[in-house]
């Protein structure tokens, strides 16, 4: 048999996610359960809740799972897990099922680095051409990653404070947003106009790094100044203006970074990945020259299984296993 299937298993934050790839490039069940709606009044994600709850949905998950494949266990080549980074409790629990799964199935058990999957969710829509260059901006991550070949990570930029996502939901919870505030502001910004001239950060003239920290004192302290004065800032033009900054940002480093590596291609991943601004941009900046520019559908943007297990099929193939002393690793390095 010359086809892999791998199972796939995702608890590093709020979903706990189970999938079922095949050969790293097909989807055969992708099943994702949010919990969203339990740290919503927290305002963020609160880390025993979400273990608690990875640990009631798991078995449930992992059975829809297999029901949506209609495979049994005996055609699976091995399970993919996400080992880190994320919150030290949830990963947990993803590792200790799929050790057990692993064990009890007997299959090889092979860990997977949460950014490795949000890269490899973008070869479900098309194969990767090396050298590629991935801007990975989630809520935990911002990061510029070069990939000469298949599992192979180097990462060329990083965010020196917040990571964009994180950026975004602190800003959208100064204006009273709901948690995650991402989608919001960018709904928002869609409706405004950039009023106010936010700084951009470009750090140092060759460093491919981010920072969004002053941008977001810069926010708050615009909306204090202008309530002290009495103004009525709107909404929309503040999410406008800071979505403008973040975007510009993003979008001249990504553009810079795969000019100067000689790029074949360009993806972008995580659930940053799925603002409408950015994805606009850079649509219209990689346009202008001849590299071509992958985002992934809204779905696999965010946190999912189906990444892990297309990760985890390279790593398979490419003979890596984890042991059984495999840990959750909250600060695991790419
Ligand atoms: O990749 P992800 O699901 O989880 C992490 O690994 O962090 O990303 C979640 C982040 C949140 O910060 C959320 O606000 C942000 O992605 N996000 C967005 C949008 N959709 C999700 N940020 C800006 N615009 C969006 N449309
Ligand atoms: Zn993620």
């Amino acid at each position: 048999k010359n086809d892999n299937y791998i199972v796939g298993i995702e608890t590093s934050c709020d979903e706990t996610a189970v999938a079922i790839v095949k050969n790293g490039t097909e989807i055969i069940s992708n099943v994702v359960a949010s919990q969203i709606e339990s740290h919503k009044r927290f305002g963020g994600v609160v880390p025993e809740i979400a273990s608690r709850h990875h640990v009631e949905q798991m078995t449930i998950v992992l059975e829809e799972a297999f029901e949506q494949a209609a495979i049994e266990w005996e055609a699976i080549d091995a399970v993919a897990v996400t080992e880190g980074p994320g919150l030290v409790g949830a990963l947990l629990i993803g590792v200790n099922a799929a050790k057990a799964l692993a064990f009890a199935k007997q299959k090889p058990l092979v860990g997977v680095h949460h950014i490795a999957g949000h890269i490899y969710a973008n070869r479900f829509e098309q194969e990767f051409e090396f050298p590629l260059l991935a801007l990975v901006v989630s809520g935990g991550h911002t990061e510029l990653v070069l990939m000469k070949e298949h599992g192979h990570f180097e990462v060329i930029g990083e965010t020196r404070d917040d990571a964009a996502g994180e950026a975004y939901d602190k800003v959208a919870r100064m204006l009273n947003l709901p948690y995650p505030g991402g989608p919001h502001i960018d709904r928002l910004a869609g409706t405004g106009e950039e009023s106010i001239k936010f700084p951009r950060a470009w750090l140092e003239e060759e460093s491919f790094d981010f920072s969004f920290s002053g941008l977001k004192s810069s926010v708050i302290n615009t909306i204090h100044n202008a309530k002290q004065r009495g103004e009525e800032l709107k909404n929309e033009d503040i999410a406008a203006s800071f979505q403008a900054s973040v975007v510009e940002v993003l979008t001249e480093k990504t553009y810079k970074a795969a000019k100067q590596y000689g790029v074949k291609k360009v993806i972008v991943a995580g659930g940053v990945a799925a603002n409408q601004g950015l994805r606009t941009a850079l649509q219209k900046k990689f346009s202008e020259i001849a590299i071509p520019l992958l985002i992934p559908p809204l779905n696999l943007c965010t946190d999912n299984a189906a990444m892990i297990a297309g990760a985890g099929t390279i790593a398979y193939q490419q003979g890596k296993r984890s042991g059984w002393d495999l840990n959750a690793n909250p600060s695991l390095v790419l």
